[in-house]
């Protein structure tokens, strides 16, 4: 039997406060205005479809049809993952109930999906990630969802949704889902950066920390350096830096959401610059780099394409991808100082 008096914590502190998601959403507006009520709703379902994907991730390995790939390639000419497919769908199914999302834009579809039933009133889109780093799904490492939530401007009659292909300061709202030992969720409204921690036995996400900064400095460097022939001359000379300055050391995860979610924790900085075949890069703007740029620079870091900041882009395409730098502002800052030099 645990004797609490001994313990150095008390049985308070085992206990905290319980700030649920659904509350400190409407504690960051301070009000119940519709706009209040409407982005607590939607972070809701954003939890809601975490705990599902959450959910079928910890038994992956216990049921028939979770693990491996569909056999299909996506818009983005990659093989489809299984999870990728399941988590898609949830996303959908979830924002269906809601009432307050119309359109949905993901990685997985080359067209939004039109939630029709809920257009004439949900004037929110979602664009999303379902799974992020889905190349860990078989091998039980950690991988993310990415969302963002914009307003519909306009009507779209023709439904090409063409008012996404907007700058990053649109957005209302981004985040993800770190499905790791434990299942995080990060969100900003603009309002700062938070984390929760679901607790299970509850079925809450539970404020873990508020207002979270970036340290302006790090040690760590995120980069698949296999690509380190593909790079430009000066991205190889940064590289060649921080070997020769060991005060850095290398972190890389193969999910985007996990290597950020270290380096808005402990500072460093993540690059996914392109390369001479691919100078645009891999990673997506719209719902991989913009989202994460929302709250690098809410967290007072930042993310820079090499040139510009990343929220300043407009894309010309849904799917269109950009170069991306991000974490620390000191280390953003040097690494572009390489990029840019003649
Ligand atoms: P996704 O699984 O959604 O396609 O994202 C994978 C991305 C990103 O999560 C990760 O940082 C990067 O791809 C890894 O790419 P490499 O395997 O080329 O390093
Ligand atoms: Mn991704
Ligand atoms: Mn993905």
């Amino acid at each position: 039997m645990v004797n609490f008096q001994t313990l150095s914590v008390s049985p308070r502190s085992l206990d905290r406060d319980c700030t649920t998601l659904s509350r400190h959403v409407l504690g960051q507006f301070n009000s119940f205005s519709a706009e209040a009520q409407d982005l607590s709703a939607l972070m809701n379902r954003i939890a809601l479809a975490g705990k599902l994907i959450s959910r079928r991730l910890s038994g992956a390995g216990l049921m028939e049809g979770v693990l491996g790939f569909t056999g299909e390639t996506n818009v983005q000419g990659e093989h489809v993952k299984k999870m990728d497919i399941f988590a898609n769908e949830v996303f959908i199914s979830v924002f269906r109930q809601s009432g307050l999302v119309c359109r949905l834009a993901s990685e997985e579809m080359e067209h939004p999906y039109y939630i029709k039933e809920n257009c004439p009133i949900g004037r929110y889109t979602l664009l999303y990630d379902p799974i992020d780093g889905s190349s860990n799904v078989d091998i039980n490492l950690n991988v993310g969802s990415i969302f963002s939530i914009r307003q519909q401007q306009g009507d779209d009659i023709d439904e090409q949704a063409r008012d996404l292909l907007q700058d990053g300061h649109q957005q209302l709202a981004a985040g993800y889902i770190l499905y790791g030992p434990a299942t995080v969720l990060v969100y900003s409204l603009g309002k700062g950066v938070h984390s929760f921690t679901l607790d299970p036995s509850l079925g809450e996400f539970i404020l873990t920390q508020e207002n979270i900064t970036i340290p302006s400095k790090g040690k760590v460097y995120s980069t698949n350096e296999g690509n380190f022939w593909q790079w430009n001359e000066q991205m190889r000379d940064y590289v060649r830096y921080v070997h020769l300055n060991n005060g850095y050391t290398a972190r890389y995860g193969g999910a985007l959401v996990g290597d950020f979610h270290r380096i808005l924790l402990q500072g460093g900085v993540f690059l996914y610059p392109g390369t001479v075949q691919k100078p645009e890069g891999k990673l997506r703007l719209l719902y991989e780099s913009a989202p994460l740029a929302f709250l690098a620079e809410q967290a007072g870091g930042r993310a820079s394409d090499g040139d510009r900041e990343i929220l300043d882009i407009i894309p010309q395409q849904l799917h269109q991808r950009s170069p991306l730098i991000l974490g620390s502002s000191e280390e953003v800052k040097l690494v572009e100082s390489f990029l840019q030099a003649k």
